[in-house]
């Protein structure tokens, strides 16, 4: 099964609140702890990835340095990296985790298809994605984001975790978030 979040759509539970009570609705839409935990983490994260950043434009450094901070920070993750793309596939990049295939065409395994549809993918279980391309037997979710210059696909950042379900909205948001302040940081945006 897989999930997409190009864009994140509002909670089902957003609609019923407005039907209810404001102060009901309001107590609908507060965080869970755990949710809040997860801001927090990536809040903190972009302060950190800033920090790394700061005064070094070696796309390659940076990149190898962003991935370590994403898989030491982040709990359950036993790969973090980037894949770049080269004319028709993705070529690996800096990563943290096992050695992993180095190239991968679009529209193949969970970060082809990101690739190729330009869209955050999650998948809660990786063994029922179709064409997955397993290179760590450890792994069982995954989430692949989307690097853009602008309109333009640079490569996406791949996750991979050994629990079933690990990532979810807020971990796409969050991501998505830290990859923007990446390519921003290499004066690659206007
Ligand atoms: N699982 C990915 C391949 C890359 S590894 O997870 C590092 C995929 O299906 O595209």
């Amino acid at each position: 099964m897989t999930s997409r979040t190009a864009k994140k759509k509002p909670a089902r539970k957003a609609t019923a609140a407005k039907k209810t009570s404001k102060k009901k609705a309001v107590k609908l839409r507060a965080k869970s702890p755990e949710s809040n935990h997860k801001s927090q983490l990536y809040a903190s994260l972009v302060v950190q990835l800033l920090s790394l950043l700061k005064g070094e434009h070696d796309f390659i450094a940076n990149a190898a340095n962003f991935s370590a901070l994403l898989f030491n920070a982040l709990p359950n993750v036993n790969w973090a990296g980037f894949y770049f793309l080269q004319g028709e596939e993705l070529v690996l990049g800096p990563f943290q985790g096992n050695p992993a295939c180095v190239r991968i065409p679009l529209g193949q395994g969970v970060c082809g298809v990101a690739a190729q549809q330009l869209e955050t993918i999650i998948v809660p279980n990786v063994h029922e994605f179709p064409g997955h391309i397993a290179c760590d037997v450890a792994s069982n979710s995954e989430i692949v984001v989307p690097l853009f210059d602008g309109e333009r696909l640079l490569g996406v950042l791949d996750l991979d975790s050994p629990l079933i379900g690990r990532f979810d909205d807020q971990d796409a948001e969050g991501l998505n978030e830290l990859a923007t302040v990446f390519v921003a940081h290499e004066g690659r945006l206007e």
